[in-house]
């Protein structure tokens, strides 16, 4: 191990020491002071390396806010105390929906699906790990209970791909690609109850969503409260209806992940195997754009793809949906950025109007995403890129801190002291230990 990884391992620890809450990983302290769904899964694999079983409670603690019908919330509320927060727990209201759990409290929109892979990297670190196994059997059937979810309450035209009716689900909430879709909206004064944003007054609001956007956001939000966040009216009502092809991706590598486990497991993997197989043809044919060389989401509201080169369309080569030429055009993008000045990988295209070098989501880098680039390249046998996003991935985090999220072009980064978000960053600091502990 160099030097430079040795200084960033012991201060990564800290990082999640530091945010542990006694059951589950806040992201970061003052903006983000609840658990959120993906980010506990990758947060999950740095805890496992110095303290397994703080990864099976981050975990479990997350489950402890599935509703009945299988819907696993993007925010667990596990303090009702904790008043900083927009929107907080009062404001979602998920005990309009009956199968909501009283407590924890919860939103009532989910998040990436990462929870099938994440259990099986797990495994596969420690197989003896007897703790992890038992555990494993316990949540397997609630990781499938929460993919059926997805499938039955998301997916009306039947295809194995879910739609979303919120950004704040993609995990990527301000990326340029929700932009069509949330100008379909139009909020006019007096259409939404006052409300009074949290994260301006924390973070540098230049680095935030802009008021007009966090409108939009709330009028969403309140829509899926109309139809208790899963009526099928949303499907119909929604201006904002979109199959990510990130999520899909995600949700393709955890049924992959689970079929994998269920059959180590001896456990039922029956009907995971025949949502995968729809799901990856549907994937192929509706997501893969030739001429951008990079799967795209699709706009069901607007009923054509979004053609844009972004992150998420580079997420299939971790689900290893691709085949090797597409791996191979998807590999082309990430090449030329790095030979054009960027740290990998931008999360938007570097020559779109819409780039926005320190606005989140549209152009910063993000670590926990460098991770499972590099998986997909380093399955796919682009070594030197997978090599290089890593070098860049440490670079960042030791020239900057652990931030949320970073400065790609190289240029500016030069002149910058500090990342951008949130400091003291949960899955940045899991992604690193996980990478450095990865050959
Ligand atoms: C931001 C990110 C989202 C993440 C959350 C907590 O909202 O967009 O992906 O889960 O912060 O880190």
């Amino acid at each position: 191990m160099t030097s430079i990884l040795k200084s960033l391992l012991s201060p990564a620890h800290q990082v999640l020491n530091m945010n542990w809450r006694n059951g589950f990983t806040i992201p970061t302290s003052d903006l983000y002071p609840f658990q959120w769904n993906w980010d506990s899964g990758f947060i999950a694999l740095g805890h496992y390396y110095e303290k397994p079983s703080y990864a099976i409670q981050e975990l479990s603690s997350l489950f402890s806010g599935q509703w009945k019908n299988g819907l696993l919330p993007h925010i667990i509320f596990h303090s009702e105390n904790e008043k900083t927060y927009f929107p907080n727990f009062d404001f979602w209201n998920s005990q309009v929906n009956p199968g909501a759990p009283n407590k924890p409290k919860s939103s009532g929109i989910t998040q990436p699906a990462v929870h099938g892979f994440i259990l099986e990297y797990l495994l596969n670190q420690n197989p003896q790990d007897q703790q992890l196994v038992a555990f494993a059997k316990s949540i397997f059937p609630k990781i499938v209970h929460y993919h059926r979810f997805l499938y039955q309450y998301r997916d009306p035209l039947k295809e194995g791909l879910f739609f979303i009716y919120h950004p704040w689900e993609s995990g990527r909430d301000n990326s340029p690609l929700w932009d069509e879709s949330l100008n379909r909206i139009v909020v006019a004064e007096g259409d939404l109850p006052p409300y009074q944003r949290r994260d301006t007054n924390i973070a540098n609001p230049e680095e935030r969503p802009t008021k007009e956007q966090y409108d939009r956001y709330v009028y969403l939000l309140l829509l899926g409260q109309k139809y208790q966040y899963d009526g099928r009216e949303i499907a119909q009502e929604s201006p904002f209806l979109v199959q990510d092809d990130m999520m899909n991706a995600i949700l393709i590598k955890s049924n992959q992940s689970l079929i994998n486990i269920g059959k180590k497991l001896d456990l039922d993997t029956g009907e995971i195997e025949e949502w995968n197989q729809q799901s990856i043809a549907s994937f192929n044919t509706k997501f893969w754009n030739d001429q951008l060389g990079l799967y795209t989401s699709f706009d069901l509201r607007g009923g054509r793809q979004i053609a844009e080169k972004e992150i998420g369309g580079l997420i299939p080569l971790f689900a290893q949906i691709p085949s090797q030429d597409q791996a191979g055009r998807i590999h082309d993008y990430l090449h030329n950025l790095q030979i054009n000045g960027y740290y990998l990988c931008p999360s938007f295209d570097v020559d779109s109007p819409s780039f926005d070098s320190c606005r989140y989501w549209r152009g910063p880098v993000w670590p926990h995403m460098n991770w499972m680039i590099y998986h997909g390249l380093k399955h796919y046998g682009f070594l030197d890129t997978a090599a290089q996003i890593k070098a860049d991935t440490f670079e960042i985090v030791d020239k900057f801190g652990f931030y949320e999220y970073y400065e790609p072009l190289k240029s500016k980064a030069n002149s910058l002291v500090k990342g951008y978000g949130g400091d003291n960053f949960s899955w940045t600091a899991s992604s690193v230990i996980d990478l450095i502990h990865n050959p």
